[in-house]
C-alpha cells in the first residue's frame, strides 16, 4: 500500500528543509543480479525511483535537486551497457517531459554533454530548452560528470580570461570561481545541504567536491531501485536533527537560532 503525502512527512518540519539535495544513485546492478537479472533490468527499474524522489522532491518544496546518473569514470564500462544507460537516458527524459512541464520543473544538465551519444544528447537538449521557463523544483542531472573533470574545465576558463584581460588574477575570489564551475552555468545552484547515497557504499566517487564543502552525508544501504518515498523521508528527518556548525561553537550556532527566533 502507498502511503499518503501527510503521513510521509509526519515529523519532518517544512521551514527547515535543505535547499539543495543531491544524489549517488548507486546499486543498480547489484539490484538486478541478486533477481537473476541483466544489470540493464536494474538501470530500468532506476527510472521509478528518479521518478519517486523528483515527485517527493517538488511536492515538498524542495528547490534544488540534483542527481548523479552517470559518471565520467562509467565511460568505461562495458560498450553495451553504457548503449543502455545512454538509451534509457533519452528516452525517459522524453517521457517525462510532459509531467515535468505539469509540474514546473527545470531540467539544467551538469557534465560534459557533448560526450553523450546525439540521440539521447538532442532528448536531453530539447528537455532543457523546454523547461528553461519552469520556476519550481530546479532538477539537475550530472551526465558524463566528475567534479575533477569541472574543477579543471573552471581553472581552465579562468586562465583563459585572464590571459584575455577579462579577469585579474587578485580578483579570483571563492564566489568567482565558483561561478566557473558548471552547476552556475544556468542558474546559480547553491551549495549542496544534504547529499544521499544509496548502494551501501560509503564514498563520493568524484561528485560535486567543491559544492559539498558542507553538506550533511546520509548514506543508505538500500539499493537504488528500492529507495522509497519513505526512506527520502526518513533522510530529511535525519538531516534536520543534525546541528550544522559551519566551523562555529555549538554554543554560537544556538545562540544565533534563537536570535532568529525571536
Ligand atoms: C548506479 O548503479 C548507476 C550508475 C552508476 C550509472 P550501478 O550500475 O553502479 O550499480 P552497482 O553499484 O553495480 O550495483
Ligand atoms: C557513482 O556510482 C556514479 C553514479 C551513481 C552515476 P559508481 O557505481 O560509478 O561508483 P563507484 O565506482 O562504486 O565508486
Ligand atoms: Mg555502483
Amino acid at each position: 500500500m502507498t502511503e499518503s503525502f501527510e503521513s510521509l512527512i509526519s515529523g519532518i518540519d517544512l521551514k527547515r528543509l535543505p535547499r539543495h539535495v543531491a544524489m549517488i544513485m548507486d546499486g543498480n546492478g547489484r539490484w538486478a543480479k541478486t533477481r537473476g537479472l541483466p544489470r540493464s533490468a536494474g538501470h530500468s527499474e532506476g527510472v521509478a525511483t528518479v521518478r519517486r524522489v523528483t515527485e517527493f522532491s517538488s511536492d515538498l518544496g524542495i528547490k534544488y535537486l540534483t542527481l548523479y546518473a552517470f559518471s565520467t569514470e562509467n565511460w568505461n564500462r562495458p560498450q553495451q551497457e553504457v548503449d543502455t544507460l545512454m538509451y534509457l537516458i533519452g528516452w525517459a527524459i522524453e517521457k517525462e517531459l510532459p509531467d515535468l512541464l505539469r509540474n514546473n520543473v527545470r531540467i539544467h544538465l551538469i557534465g560534459d554533454i557533448q560526450r553523450i551519444p546525439e540521440e539521447a544528447r538532442n532528448k536531453l537538449l530539447n528537455c532543457a530548452a523546454a523547461t528553461s521557463h519552469c520556476t519550481g523544483l530546479q532538477l539537475s542531472m550530472c551526465l558524463s560528470y566528475s567534479s575533477r573533470w569541472e574543477i579543471t574545465r573552471a581553472a581552465s576558463l579562468i586562465a583563459k580570461d585572464a590571459l584575455n584581460g577579462n579577469l585579474s588574477p587578485d580578483e579570483i575570489s571563492e564566489e568567482v570561481f565558483n561561478s566557473y564551475l558548471h552547476t552556475a552555468q544556468t542558474e546559480n545552484i547553491p551549495d549542496v545541504d544534504l547529499l544521499i547515497r544509496t548502494g551501501g557504499e560509503v564514498r563520493i566517487s568524484n561528485f560535486l567536491l567543491w559544492q559539498l564543502a558542507y553538506a550533511e552525508l546520509f548514506f543508505s544501504p538500500l539499493l537504488w531501485p528500492e529507495f522509497s518515498k519513505a526512506d527520502y523521508a526518513e533522510a530529511i528527518r535525519d538531516f534536520q536533527n543534525r546541528e550544522r556548525r559551519f566551523g562555529k561553537t555549538g554554543d554560537q550556532v544556538n545562540q544565533q537560532s534563537s536570535m532568529s527566533d525571536t
